[in-house]
């Protein structure tokens, strides 16, 4: 490597930039890729996402009746598997692995994952109660049918409320996985620094951390379980035009999670507007990021800038120490 990749956001194809990283280097992989739904795939390409609005994306992949790609997820499935192979091998033995998909294509995500190499050892959900249904009336396909106008009025009134098959979605599924352990847990973590699980990050009201979280609150007892600090107004930046912005603090919440010490290096290959770097950043961890937008890298560059000197933040580009924090028995 990697040394001149660290705490800077390179510009590419993940695929290519990946190779460069050393084997066994990695502490944690926290990512965001593309879901693969309309055009936001691993051709992403900034002007083409902009000009999507909620009206195309219902209209334009609901020709009649209703299209549903089946070669997307299969898409996503070769390509994520690649990516994910690389990945298993740049990451320390019991290194661990989040990455975060759509409830529609989770299952590619995650069987790309598995056969790559790693353990899937959970599912974790980010809840949100605010998203726009995309479910669509019929009327439209029904007033294009070869009958009479009472007939249509007639299917219309019996289909009141039908729509097609697409359910409000309120939670974002997120895979953890982690590369095998080498030996047991406890040399595992004292050679590497990694592979448990830190129990002392609390969730909600200082509750044991869970594979359910929300930055929204939602009722008292919801939030008491799973409720994590809430977006401040200033994390986006009023200047970040990315889409598909990730909360502050539940990548700060998996970091803080799975990795140590301030020594770690935390990965992301499609960092988009730079959410991962930023929280690695301001928890005083390293990172690495990669996108293939230059737009975006721009706005994730801004970012960490503008986090400089706030709480827990070192400087930009400072390197840390590497020396191991366990005196290891010869
Ligand atoms: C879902 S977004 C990540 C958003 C990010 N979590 C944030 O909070 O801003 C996925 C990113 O992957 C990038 N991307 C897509 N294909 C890529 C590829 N082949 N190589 C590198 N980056 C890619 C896109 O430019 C996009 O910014």
């Amino acid at each position: 490597m990697s040394k001149g990749m660290i705490n800077k956001i390179i510009q590419g194809n993940a695929e290519e930039i990946l190779k460069k990283i050393k084997n066994n280097s990695i502490d944690l992989v926290l990512t965001d890729p593309p879901y693969f739904l309309d055009k936001m795939d691993n051709n992403w390409n900034h002007k083409t996402v902009s000009n999507i609005t909620d009206y195309c994306n219902t209209i334009k992949s609901l020709p009649p009746g209703m299209k549903f790609d089946k070669e997307q997820g299969i898409r996503f499935y070769k390509w994520y598997l690649k990516i994910s192979k690389e990945l298993h091998r740049v990451l320390k033995p019991g290194g661990f692995f989040f990455s975060f998909s759509s409830p529609r294509l989770y299952h590619r995500m995650a069987s790309a994952v598995d056969d790559a190499g790693f353990l899937v050892r959970d599912c974790f959900v980010w809840l949100y109660t605010q998203n726009q249904p995309k479910a669509m009336s019929l009327n439209h396909f029904i007033d294009k049918l070869n009958t009479n106008k009472k007939n249509k009025m007639m299917i219309k009134d019996k289909l009141c409320g039908w729509k097609t098959p697409q359910i409000k979605s309120c939670f974002e599924p997120i895979v953890m996985a982690q590369k095998q352990v080498s030996g047991t847990f406890l040399k595992n973590m004292m050679k590497y620094e990694v592979g448990l699980i830190n129990s002392n990050v609390k969730i909600g009201q200082n509750m044991f951390p869970s594979n359910v979280s929300s930055v929204q609150s939602i009722d008292a007892l919801m939030d008491k379980y799973f409720l994590l600090p809430k977006p401040s107004k200033k994390e986006k930046g009023d200047f970040n035009i990315h889409k598909t912005v990730k909360p502050l603090e539940l990548c700060k919440y998996l970091i803080k999670l799975t990795t140590f010490s301030k020594s770690t290096i935390v990965l992301d290959p499609f960092v988009g507007s730079g959410t991962t770097a930023l929280a690695a950043k301001e928890l005083g961890r390293r990172f690495i990021g990669i996108d293939s937008n230059k737009e975006y890298i721009e706005i994730a560059e801004k970012r960490l800038e503008n986090a400089c000197g706030r709480d827990g933040a070192s400087s930009y580009r400072t390197m840390r120490t590497e020396m191991p924090l366990f005196a290891l028995p010869r």
